[in-house]
């Protein structure tokens, strides 16, 4: 029943074989659908290269650069998608970023530029690429993005990262509120923790994931698949019912008080 044949799936934040991203690209692409990569670009092409050779399988129809702090390239990603696709389906924004410094240490010293650069680009782009989105989103659509626990809870060391997805959660709701009408849906998913290179910034992960493992209803944490699979369900006709949502994939643990 889960079939996305012929939907047409932008996937963004894809770094390498261990990003969450790439999880989803391999499920969407299992459940059928035509998928496009952004990627984010560096001066010497590396990001390129590497990333290109791992979703070459996925054979993916576009295959672009998109740093969300660059509005000309975010322009011309969606330029792009409207003269080759014609539409889109299926947004998954799935990128995040903040200083290593303010990742560690007392919350109460986040420099200002600190702030501006995680909620710039971890919450807006969310709404930025949601935006550029929705006049291509013609025959309705669904956006996927990833949060974390440290929204609605104070997790040691996440910090400014914890301000930064409560503000994605909202704008969440806040994009699902609009796009509703449209029948475009936008939902969250809270993962559980996981090594990734985004993860390895936050002081102490292993720790949390170790935390995770002795503590959660199912005694691990959740792997890349897992959250794929859940995007691929929020993104497909199952799901239809469901906009303005955090889903939790963390085998559990944010139910758990000890
Ligand atoms: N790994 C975890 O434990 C975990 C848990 C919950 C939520 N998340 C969220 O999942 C998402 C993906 O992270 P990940 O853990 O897979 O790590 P990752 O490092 O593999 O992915 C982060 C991506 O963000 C991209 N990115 C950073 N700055 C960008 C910019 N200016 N423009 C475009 N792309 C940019 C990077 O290129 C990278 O592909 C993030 O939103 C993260 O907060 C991760």
């Amino acid at each position: 029943m889960l079939d996305l044949t012929g939907k047409k799936a932008l996937v963004t934040g894809i770094a390498n074989n261990r990003s969450i991203a790439w999880g989803i690209a391999q499920q969407l692409h299992k459940a059928g659908a035509n998928i496009g990569i952004t990627y984010l670009p560096d001066e010497k092409g590396k990001m390129e290269k590497k990333v290109a050779e791992l979703v070459e399988p996925l054979n993916p129809s576009l295959f672009l650069p998109c740093n969300v702090q660059n509005e000309e390239q975010v322009k011309s990603t969606f330029e792009t998608i409207h003269q080759k696709w014609g539409n889109l389906d299926i947004l998954i924004h799935c990128l995040a970023f903040a200083n290593k410094d303010d990742l560690s240490g007392d919350f109460s010293q986040t420099s200002r530029t600190g702030f501006q650069t995680a909620l710039d680009v971890s919450t807006y782009s969310l709404i930025q690429l949601a935006g550029a989105a929705k006049p291509l989103m013609t025959q309705g659509g669904s956006v996927v993005t990833l949060s974390y626990l440290g929204a609605i809870r104070a997790i040691p060391n996440y910090n400014v990262m914890g301000v930064a997805k409560a503000g994605l959660e909202a704008s969440v709701r806040y994009l699902a509120a609009e796009l509703g009408p449209s029948q475009i849906r936008v939902n969250a998913i809270s993962a559980g923790p996981i090594r990734t290179l985004a993860s390895s910034a936050v002081g102490g992960i292993l720790d949390m994931i170790h935390h995770v493992e002795k503590v959660a209803p199912l005694r691990r944490t959740v792997t890349q698949i897992e959250v794929g699979n859940t995007a691929a369900f929020l993104c497909s006709d199952l799901a239809s019912g469901i906009t303005g949502q955090v889903l939790y994939v963390d085998a559990g643990y944010e139910i758990m008080g000890m």
